[in-house]
């Protein structure tokens, strides 16, 4: 990708992060998330991985306690802000990988859990400025996603989980990701209907079906029995994976 174009995604991406906008079942989703993995997982000496960690807000709740927290992020800026963020709460058990996660080189056997939240797995994919690339058999096989998951799946110790959360490929979820969009000064370029929406600022966001999920987590070596698909509400997924 040109550095004009990952940055304009960054700009982006940093916008939505921070904006005080946020549709309601987007929101929702999102408290729901927050809720389930705070209420299981808080206050636990686990090691924690989370891939496309953002500005560090779920550091910021599970490090305290946990043994370990290793944020991966992409973004310069945006991991600068996870970075200062885990100082100033001196949060000495944090680390902060900056790259693409699919170049990261995590340790085999290693977390208790890795988190890929707040709809963080439908952004990954291959830059591409042409957007027909981006087919229904590129959504079902996308090459980035199994990097990573394959990638982090092998870093999971046996029994540790891994929770994905996902938009849902249903209209709902379309409509709220496109309000949040132009409400942070993006001008999306998909058709309606579309299995993903992209932005001219070269933000792109995928949504899901269970089949497309699990065919991707199958090439990553991840059975369909050790996956659950949790409702967090009409328009997206809390996706628990053992190992
Ligand atoms: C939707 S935000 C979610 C941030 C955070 N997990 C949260 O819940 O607030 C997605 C984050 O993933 C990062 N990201 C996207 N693609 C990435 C990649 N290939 N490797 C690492 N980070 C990535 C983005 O820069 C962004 O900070």
């Amino acid at each position: 990708m040109s550095d004009s174009l990952r940055e304009s995604e960054d700009r982006v991406m940093l916008k939505a992060l921070e904006s005080s906008y946020c549709p309601e079942p987007i929101k929702e989703a999102r408290e729901r998330q927050d809720e389930i993995l705070t209420e299981r997982f808080r206050g636990h000496p686990y090691a924690i991985a989370d891939i496309g960690c953002g500005t560090g807000y779920h550091g910021s709740i599970f490090a305290p306690a946990c043994r370990l927290y290793h944020g991966f992020e992409v973004s310069t800026d945006i991991a600068e802000i996870a970075r200062q963020r885990w100082h100033q709460e001196e949060l000495d058990n944090t680390e902060l990988f900056l790259g693409d996660a699919a170049q990261a080189e995590p340790p085999a056997n290693f977390y208790n859990l890795v988190f890929c939240l707040y709809f963080t797995p439908g952004n990954f994919r291959e830059p591409s400025a042409d957007l027909s690339v981006y087919t229904d058999a590129y959504l079902d096989r996308n090459p980035s996603f199994i990097a990573i998951f394959s990638k982090f799946y092998r870093s999971l110790k046996p029994g540790g989980l891994m929770f994905l959360t996902i938009y849902k490929d249903v209209s709902e979820a379309e409509a709220a990701q496109i309000d949040f969009y132009e409400h942070t000064d993006q001008h999306v370029v998909t058709p309606r209907g579309a299995r993903f929406v992209a932005t001219a600022e070269n933000f792109w966001s995928a949504r899901w079906t269970q089949q497309s999920l699990l065919s991707n987590l199958k090439a990553c070596g991840i059975a369909e029995s050790d996956v659950i698909f949790g409702d967090l509400n009409h328009i997206a997924w809390l996706v628990e994976i053992r190992k």
